[in-house]
């Protein structure tokens, strides 16, 4: 790493070369797959794509085919393709094979072994890893067919990703939401890349806004979506670290893996974060609310025609990265963030030294920041100052994930060093 200078950061490792064989099955999130193939080719992964009858319902060969930039397959009976062995041959040419979205359907023949179309023959075929992003309705999911199946799938050495809770197209809420686009791409891409580097290493990372109440129904918050330190947690977890995730009231959905804890004040939060020391890592991606009301009003505030609207007093909320920054437990690694719209990296510079962390991830929520699946950033530390290009939030994530490897692989060459 270069110590002086800003540098755009072009050492990310990417699925140039690999050949990922996508089996689209029927359920809404196919129209996720789609983004996920884009995702996968602007990584530089080549895609061989096949449709069930029922994912053809949902997406249309030809935005397949042209997502790709290949024919996706539908027919097991295709003379062409299968004069050829279509189906060996589109195993053969895999690294691998990813089911996403996997219906509750299409999980059952797996476990059973059917080969009754081209995607489950292609299974029955395959010498190759498979990870499957199941995706149904939640009773669905929770019926103990399906968990059999899932059992049955995962001990064989099938990967499973997801589902996440949340709200889903039936209406209903609950487990069986295929995970993000983003979320699978991660999967991907650590299968191809990942060797569990941060594995043994506990780390914590707060997201989301606070919502600090004024009375029973108000309060003061802010338009943190949570997303940039949910991406954060999720790519700490795809490198083997054991995470720890306190999110405030944040609508985004949460990979069904991680370990989260949920709060709502800035005072819970730092609590919440106390009580997850000791760790080796801290992330402070938070939109912690500055100041609370001094008084919670336990009932409802009422607007009075003869009075003038009532002055709202404020406290000071804890700093949590400060604290955490100061801690007697303080984690080897604490990382900021300066969530600015003006003088950028000043603000950020001044923010490492008067917060005492190690790191700080700045970026100016005036370019539509706040929400967005994409972010602009720069990370700051004492000596180096890298820009992150506009790109997905989970590809941020990932790149301040491989500088926090790179960070404890020094320490760990350093300390073998001395030994
Ligand atoms: N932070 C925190 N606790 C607070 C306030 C902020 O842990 N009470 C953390 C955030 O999670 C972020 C960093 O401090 O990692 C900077 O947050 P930011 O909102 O950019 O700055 P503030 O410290 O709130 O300062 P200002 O509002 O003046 O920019």
């Amino acid at each position: 790493m270069h110590k002086t200078g800003l540098l755009f950061y072009n050492r990310v490792m990417t699925s140039e070369n690999k050949s990922i064989l996508l089996i689209i099955t029927g359920g809404i999130a196919a129209y996720k797959s789609l983004e996920l193939i884009r995702l996968l080719r602007k990584d530089g992964a080549q895609i061989r794509s096949i449709l069930t009858a029922g994912g053809a319902q949902f997406v249309t060969p030809l935005s397949v085919s042209a997502l790709c930039e290949h024919p996706a397959y539908t027919d097991l009976w295709s003379l062409k393709d299968e004069s050829e062995m279509g189906h060996i041959r589109l195993v053969r040419e895999a690294d691998l094979i990813v089911v996403a979205p996997a219906s509750a359907d299409f999980m059952a023949k797996m476990a059973h072994g059917l080969a009754d179309d081209l995607a489950s023959t292609c299974l029955l075929a395959a010498d190759k890893p498979i990870l499957i992003a199941p995706a149904m309705n939640h009773r669905m999911w929770a019926h103990p067919a399906t968990q059999n199946n899932v059992a049955t799938l995962r001990a064989r050495g099938v990967q499973v990703i997801g589902p996440d809770a949340g709200a889903m197209a039936c209406g209903e809420y609950g487990p069986g939401r295929m995970s993000e686009p983003e979320v699978i791409f991660n999967h991907i891409h650590s299968f191809f890349f990942n060797t569990d580097q941060l594995h043994g290493l506990k780390a914590l990372v707060t997201a989301g806004p606070t919502f600090e109440p004024i009375d029973p129904v108000r309060f003061i918050g802010n338009r943190s979506s949570g997303k940039q330190g949910i991406a954060i947690a999720q790519a700490l977890h795809d490198s083997g670290a054991d995470v720890t995730l306190v999110l405030g009231p944040a609508d985004e959905p949460v990979p069904a893996h991680l370990r989260v804890i949920k709060v709502h004040t800035a005072q819970e939060m730092l609590a919440a974060c106390e009580s997850a020391l000791p760790a080796d890592i801290a992330i402070c991606a938070a939109a912690v609310s500055d100041w609370r009301p001094a008084e919670f009003q336990e009932h409802k505030m009422k607007k009075r025609s003869d009075q003038s609207p009532p002055a709202i007093a404020l406290s000071e909320n804890p700093d949590i990265l400060k604290t955490l920054s100061h801690h007697k437990n303080r984690p080897r690694l604490v990382v900021g963030f300066a969530a600015e719209t003006h003088n950028l990296l000043d603000h950020a510079r001044q923010k490492l030294k008067t917060k005492g962390c190690d790191w700080i991830v700045a970026n100016n929520v005036s370019e539509n920041v706040f929400g967005a699946d994409e972010n602009h950033a720069f990370l700051i530390t004492s000596q180096t100052t890298l820009e992150w290009p506009r790109a997905p939030k989970a590809q941020i994530a990932r790149r301040l994930v491989q500088q926090i490897t790179e960070f404890f692989h020094d320490r760990l060459e350093s300390h073998k060093a001395a030994e």
